[in-house]
């Protein structure tokens, strides 16, 4: 995908390392899915951004089906997150671990929403150099772990806490920790996010951009796990990855390979899964 990465000198030097570097592997899943004859997510943010900064993004190895999953992905949690502001006109969304994603253009909310998009520092000042500000819009430089920020977000606004490609990177405790946190700042809420279970984390060693980044895996768990991260949270649906909407527009070998993996009992289907809960 060379198209896509270009030769302009004054692109800053992308210098993340370990689990902030994995967002370049679903910015340019996204960018991938924009570039293709059917895009299922049409990302056209995400190509621009791809070929504003300079690094080699092939060193992740990401394939067409790699890009299309990531798409599918974001995808859901756009509807998820569109149909809780469509709810909510004056919602707060919490977006944890956003890399350079760029839901909050995708969806533009109104202008009654407040948006939080946290990350580590590090990444935040790169999305400063790439994307541009927007009336009721944060970025917050931070450990999504670090209790402190929490106290900056409102605590009378029915909340949505997005967490795409996260949570997998924490530890049970700090899953825990983090949810019951910011569950208890909100008056009431959702959360939507996608989970590995434990048997993805055990078999790390298989996932390309792990491997590549040096990154770990750390919490894995199933639909009866949730609820050990709060009584409070019930889920409204659960989705594995291999039955979300628009898998049909998977390339053939892939659409071939996830019906097969669907079937093998045991695990396969359960790897990845897409959770929306209310609290
Ligand atoms: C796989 S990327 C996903 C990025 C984005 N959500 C997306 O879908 O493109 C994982 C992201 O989680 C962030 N992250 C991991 N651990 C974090 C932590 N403790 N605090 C804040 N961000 C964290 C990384 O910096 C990175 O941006």
């Amino acid at each position: 995908m060379t198209a896509l990465t270009s030769m302009t000198s004054a692109r800053p030097k992308v210098q993340l390392t370990g689990v902030k570097e994995t967002l370049l592997a679903t910015l340019y899943g996204r960018a991938v899915d924009s570039r293709s004859k059917k895009p299922i997510l049409g990302d056209t943010m995400a190509v621009d951004t791809v070929r504003r900064l300079d690094y080699d993004f092939r060193k992740l190895g990401m394939g067409a089906g790699d890009s299309a999953g990531v798409a599918l992905r974001a995808r859901q949690l756009d509807v998820w997150t569109a149909r809780f502001l469509a709810r909510h006109e004056e919602a707060a969304v919490v977006h944890l671990g956003c890399g350079l994603d760029t839901r909050v253009h995708r969806l533009d909310p109104g202008p009654r929403v407040r948006w939080y998009d946290v990350d580590f520092p590090e990444v935040i000042d790169l999305r400063r150099q790439l994307y541009p500000e927007r009336p009721g819009y944060t970025e917050v430089p931070t450990s999504v772990t670090d209790p402190a920020w929490v106290d900056q977000l409102p605590a009378d606004r029915p909340t949505l806490i997005v967490a795409e490609g996260l949570l997998m990177y924490l530890t049970e405790e700090d899953v825990t920790a983090l949810l019951r946190r910011l569950m208890a700042h909100a008056p009431s809420g959702e959360l939507a996010f996608d989970a590995f279970s434990r048997f993805a984390v055990r078999a790390a060693r298989l996932n390309k951009v792990i491997v590549k980044t040096g990154s770990t895996l750390r919490w894995g768990t199933d639909p009866a796990g949730i609820s050990r991260l709060s009584p409070r949270l019930e889920i409204v649906e659960n989705i594995s990855v291999l039955d979300l909407p628009g898998i049909e527009k998977l390339p053939l070998a892939y659409r071939a390979a996830a019906r097969v993996a669907a079937r093998i009992p045991g695990g396969l289907r359960d790897m990845s899964r897409l959770y929306n809960c209310r609290f």
